[in-house]
């Protein structure tokens, strides 16, 4: 790939993923890119580097617009390997003495994934580096989303080397959000609800620290996805918005079925729920993929489990995604639970376990129905929907 100029002397020199579609459980329908930057200055530094399998086209675009042993500095922003994966080729191209500027967190982590005494340079948080005309200053952003998360950000361009944050993963020849509008809004927001969510509390105190430096950003460069210099505050205020987690009056019916009793469960608590004026949708969670889900869950109000029972336990893809969702921590929602069963049924009890563990407001006891459901026990369910469109926002 030609890179691409995104400010003056600064190039995007990373690798698009196509043909990724599982990104450690996160499933990435349109594969996604891993972002590297260029500064050519008096001292050349390269941000971020990316994924293993692509160092050797980092290595070609760079070379595309210097020689890669001409390059003075490495920035580290984020230890996780589809950006740093590639840094021990980066560094045997580039010389192994070259320094490596990274968090005090992301040196103890290099150190560890790579074993290999590099000239680390931990720097503080609002440490600086001067590399000629241009002043680069570092961000911790810890826990955003590992120990060694940072921000590095240019001054001069008042661009934002945001790592992680404010990315997306879409692969697409369109290299800014200008290129390519609200379609790009999905893919921001599925990303946030599969990595970031958990982290809500601390995005907004970045913000407020952000607000209260007066940092100006003309644009953001994230290492995954679209650049953001047209509107930048878009994705902040929507970063902001989806933080703050309001719940909508909106449930999701989320179920796995064996011989479909649990399924026409979840049917009529869905019609009840519609009926009620509630954005309900069913959620088969052999057809659904967990991520897709879970971007759902971020603005629902309610989340109902349904599951069959199975060997006394919920059905394993239920379980699958109750552990799922229980480490994105979403917040403010009611839960509920249902399912079928022949002879045991401790799937709904499990189930209500589960969601009170993650401090849902469990809102019902669950139905439960012995095989399939006859109309009393589809009435109940259609209660139940009822009972949930009662306790959500109007
Ligand atoms: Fe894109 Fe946390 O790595």
């Amino acid at each position: 790939m030609k890179p691409t100029e995104v400010a003056k002397n600064i190039y995007e020199v990373g690798a698009i993923d196509w043909n990724i579609r599982d990104f450690h459980g996160y499933s990435t329908h349109e594969g996604t890119t891993y972002n590297a930057y260029l500064i050519v200055d008096e001292k050349i530094t390269l941000v971020d580097t990316v994924k293993k399998e692509h160092a050797d086209e980092l290595l070609e675009n760079i070379a595309q617009i210097v020689d890669p042993r001409k390059i003075d500095y490495v920035i580290s922003n984020h230890t996780e390997m589809d950006h740093s994966g590639g840094l021990a080729r980066v560094m045997h191209r580039i010389g192994e003495d070259k320094p490596v500027y990274c968090s005090k967190a992301g040196y103890k982590n290099l150190s560890k994934h790579f074993q290999q005494k590099w000239n680390y340079r931990p720097v503080e948080d609002g440490g600086q580096l001067g590399i000629g005309k241009r002043t680069l200053v570092f961000m911790e952003t810890r826990m955003l989303h590992w120990p060694d998360s940072m921000f590095t950000y240019g001054k001069e361009d008042k661009i934002l080397f945001s790592s992680d944050a404010f990315g997306q993963h879409y692969a697409g020849l369109e290299r800014f959000d200008d290129q390519i509008g609200d379609a790009i809004m999905p893919h921001a927001r599925k990303y946030f609800a599969n990595i970031l969510l958990l982290y809500s509390p601390l995005i907004v105190k970045l913000v407020e620290k952000v607000k209260a430096a007066g940092l100006a950003i003309d644009m953001i460069c994230p290492d995954h996805g679209i650049i953001w210099r047209k509107d930048p505050l878009k994705i902040i205020k929507a970063y902001v918005e989806w933080s703050e987690q309001k719940p909508k009056r909106k449930a999701l019916v989320v179920y796995d079925t064996m011989w479909h009793s649990t399924e026409k469960m979840a049917e009529a608590i869905v019609d009840a729920l519609g009926h009620e004026g509630v954005d309900a949708k069913p959620m088969h969670l052999r057809k659904w993929h967990r991520s897709d889900i879970m971007t759902e869950v971020l603005d629902a109000g309610a989340v109902v489990v349904g599951s069959p029972t199975l060997n006394n336990g919920m059905f394993p893809t239920v379980s699958d995604f109750l552990t799922y969702m229980k480490g994105l921590k979403p917040q403010n929602k009611i839960g509920a639970s249902f399912g079928s069963y022949g002879w045991s049924g401790e799937a709904v009890k499990l189930i209500n376990g589960e969601l009170e563990g993650m401090k849902f407001k469990v809102i019902d006891p669950g139905v439960r129905v012995a095989y399939v459901p006859d109309k009393e026990a589809l009435q109940a369910c259609r209660e139940l929907g009822k009972n949930i469109a009662k306790e959500l926002p109007h």
